[in-house]
């Protein structure tokens, strides 16, 4: 009797699933008007608009405005977010003993409130990056290990924490504490699965050729950085181009959801990325936008270059 095989009917293999992100065609489209017009009133004014260099300044709130941009639009994300320290306690500015008041926005809730703020800014975040977008977040004691504590809730994956080192920081006038002269940039990507982009050549070599470790060596800024005014949390510019040049591309759409003086933007707009800036404040937008201005009118000023990273 002849043996009959029964050959399994092979499934066809299910076809992936596609998944479609809305990258726009122009890096700075983080809003397509006819999209978010059905969300209704838009939680923001243009403060800047410079498609030319491609250059945003929006004045809202960031939570508000990031949960009705796009998602998956933004390729890095530098923070600076209130660090909560106006709280009535004394540091030293210029050899003089002052009190610690920044604004209205710096001042603390309270651990939870703080906590809730940190969680829902980050999660508007997390929406906009790409899915192999990174942020950076700086902060001190006061808020760094909600920051830390918020990435890990929300399944971001943290890739480093920079510490900062401020050589010329101001002497602890009580003289019951070590100086204070350090703040923590952490560095995260979206989620576990991305794939986030390191320059990893470009650190090396302007580090003498030996590999980039992670604490770093740079003044706070100097005064030529503060010219149109000051910001009283401004970063300096050295920070920030080495964050860009390690986690960016030429072309590639940097934010700063608390944009304050658009330190980030300065080196965004040198360094040849998109930037879109937020901050609540006009006078901080103002100074923003001289900023901006003035280093589209004289790059010469800042001596850029792609290698020249001073590291201390
Ligand atoms: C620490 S400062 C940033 C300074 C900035 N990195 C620089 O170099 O000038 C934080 C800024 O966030 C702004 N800010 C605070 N809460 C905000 C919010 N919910 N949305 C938008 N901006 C906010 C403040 O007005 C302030 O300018």
């Amino acid at each position: 009797m002849p043996v009959t095989r029964t050959l399994k009917k092979k499934t066809p293999k299910r076809a992936k699933k596609e998944v479609l992100y809305a990258i726009p065609q122009d890096g700075l489209e983080l809003f397509n008007f006819e999209e978010t017009a059905e969300y209704g009133d838009r939680p923001y004014s243009v403060f800047l608009n410079d498609p030319e260099h491609h250059i945003r300044l929006l004045k809202g709130n960031c939570i508000e405005v990031l949960n009705k941009a796009r998602e998956n639009s933004v390729d890095m994300i530098f923070a600076d977010p209130p660090y909560f320290l106006s709280n009535g306690g004394i540091t030293c500015h210029a050899g003089k003993m002052v009190s610690v008041n920044k604004g209205k926005w710096d001042v603390s809730k309270g651990i939870k409130e703080n906590h809730e703020f940190n969680l829902e800014w980050l999660k508007a975040c997390q929406r906009v990056l790409t899915p192999n977008g990174t942020i950076w977040v700086s902060g001190t004691t006061h808020i760094i290990y909600s920051i830390g504590f918020a990435m890990q809730e929300l399944g971001f994956k943290i890739l480093n924490d920079i510490v900062w080192y401020k050589r010329n920081a101001p002497p602890n006038l009580s003289c019951r504490y070590f100086t204070h002269s350090t703040e923590i940039v952490l560095w995260a990507s979206k989620n576990k699965k991305s794939k986030h982009y390191f320059n990893y050549p470009l650190m090396k070599a302007s580090n003498q050729g030996k590999q980039m470790r992670n604490v770093w060596n740079i003044s706070s800024p100097p005064p030529i950085e503060k010219r149109f005014g000051k910001h009283p949390t401004q970063k300096p510019i050295d920070l920030l181009r080495r964050i860009v040049l390690a986690s960016t591309k030429e072309g590639d759409l940097v934010l700063d959801p608390f944009c304050g003086s658009s330190t980030t933007g300065v080196a965004s707009l040198l360094l040849n990325r998109k930037y879109v800036g937020i901050d609540m404040e006009e006078n901080y937008l103002e100074l923003s936008k001289k900023r901006i201005e003035e280093t589209l009118k004289k790059p010469s000023l800042f001596n850029f270059s792609e290698t020249a990273i001073n590291n201390g």
